[in-house]
């Protein structure tokens, strides 16, 4: 990462490396900050001078540890991509680094956020560096006039990437990615990488989750199919616009609705559509995980005809495959698109599936693998997570409207189940 303070650099680094274990990239933060609060917990901006040669050999030793790390960690635990999450501000550190990196055989992409607008940089000193470990225990005005001394301490010596460096792969993403600049690029990688970061934006939104109304199929434990919804399901699709109101949205928000291609989703938006007048969208990437020769049957069924292949999932859901049909790895891989589009967008709500609902809250919500296939997801719940600074929050609203559930533990074929009282 390449930067002036408070330009996001933290925040971009965080999304990047979820988006890239998301789809199975192993990757790693390096926060120079956090090596440098090991000695110096609560710097004042006097520390960040360049005259001030102590703070200068500080920062130094705490850049020198982090990217030690780094080099050890792609050695050893056979690391894919890292990020270096510092200012990297001058051409000289930026030289030490493509070399230390090249040197030891790994590739060097250079991220640079440039921002000039002081509303969204006020913005964000209020909202994420006065509560920063660096002030703990100072009133937030103090805090924030300091840092700004502090990111007046960077300009001094601050040299944004340009012509210089033309040898060199980076990507500059100016005012929020008004305006990128990209030289280059060469690999897939970098590639899917760069069009990821030029999609983000910082636009407050929420995007509301919630599968389909109970359908035909789930009140006779059948998986897969494409059924109409049951009477209970259409009474949630009937529930639904009141649901999202009482999930609280902001004032003249555009929300756009995205469906499966699967008749119980759309059932499920038609009310929605029609009350709201919201645009909506088919997308056949949001249909279910497709469970090839075991669509249309019962989790009992499947244990008794395919009795290896259901032990086999339970072993490792994540990347069972269905014969003839989907695993949750190819659920990820076909989803791809619409986490681009989600990230390009403002407020969407999307009906779809238990599987798919459960891939795209694993990327919001940063769950591992392993987990995720296994996350128990009601029907007739909505979920509304809010992107912040730092992380997804997530809040749920349940219509009071019964349904059975389709949740199975591992290592049982259980049929599907109406709720137990207490968890309707
Ligand atoms: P520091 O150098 O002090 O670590 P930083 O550059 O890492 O600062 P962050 O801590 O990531 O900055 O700042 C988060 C804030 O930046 C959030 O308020 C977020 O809305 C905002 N932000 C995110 N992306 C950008 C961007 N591309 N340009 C400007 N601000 C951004
Ligand atoms: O039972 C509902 C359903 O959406 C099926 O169509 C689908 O096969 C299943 O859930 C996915 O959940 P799991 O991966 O837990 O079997």
């Amino acid at each position: 990462m390449v930067g002036l303070p408070a330009r996001g650099k933290s925040l971009i680094s965080g999304k990047a490396m979820r988006y890239l274990a998301w789809v199975g990239i192993p990757a790693r933060v390096f926060n120079v900050g956090t090596y440098r609060r090991q000695d110096t917990p609560h710097p004042n901006a006097a520390f960040f001078d360049p005259a001030n040669k102590e703070g200068e050999k500080a920062r130094r030793a705490a850049a020198e540890a982090a990217v030690s790390d780094m080099l050890r960690w792609f050695k050893e635990k056979n690391g894919t991509v890292a990020i270096l999450d510092a200012t990297n501000s001058t051409k000289a550190r930026r030289r030490w680094i493509y070399e230390t990196c090249k040197n030891a055989g790994i590739d060097t992409l250079f991220v640079e956020s440039v921002c000039d607008n002081e509303e969204i940089i006020m913005h964000n000193i209020l909202e994420v560096k006065t509560t920063s470990p660096d002030y703990v225990g100072l009133d937030p005005e103090v805090a924030a006039q300091d840092f700004r001394n502090r990111i007046r301490n960077y300009e001094k010596v601050y040299e944004t990437i340009d012509e210089d460096e033309k040898q060199y792969t980076y990507v500059k993403l100016i005012n929020v990615s008004s305006t990128v600049i990209i030289n280059q690029i060469k690999d897939y990688l970098s590639s899917r990488l760069v069009y990821y970061l030029q999609n983000l934006h910082i636009k407050p939104r929420s995007i509301w989750l919630s599968r389909h109304g109970e359908s035909e199929f789930n009140l006779t434990g059948k998986i897969g199919g494409d059924s109409n919804l049951s009477p209970r399901g259409e009474a949630y699709a009937r529930a639904l616009p009141a649901l999202l109101k009482q999930s609280g949205i902001p004032k003249n928000a555009k929300i756009t609705i995205w469906t499966s291609t699967l008749k119980r989703t759309i059932q499920t938006a038609r009310h929605l559509a029609a009350e709201t007048g919201y645009e909506k969208l088919e997308w056949k990437a949001l249909d279910e995980l497709d469970s090839g020769v075991c669509d249309s049957l019962t989790y009992e069924q499947i244990a008794e005809r395919y009795p290896e292949d259901f032990a086999a999932r339970d072993e490792d859901k994540y990347n069972y495959r269905y014969r003839g049909g989907e695993s949750y790895r190819d659920v990820v891989i076909r989803l791809e698109p619409i986490i681009m589009e989600l990230e390009r967008s403002e407020n969407v709500i999307i009906v779809t599936h238990q599987a798919v609902l459960r891939c795209i809250y694993a990327y919001f919500l940063n769950l591992p693998q392993d987990q995720s296939p296994w996350m128990q997801v009601p029907l007739h719940t909505l979920m509304k997570l809010t992107p912040r600074a730092y992380g997804t929050e997530e809040q749920r609203y349940k219509a009071n409207i019964p349904a059975v559930s389709t949740w199975r533990a591992k290592g049982t074929s259980a049929k599907h189940q109406e709720y137990p009282a207490g968890l309707k």
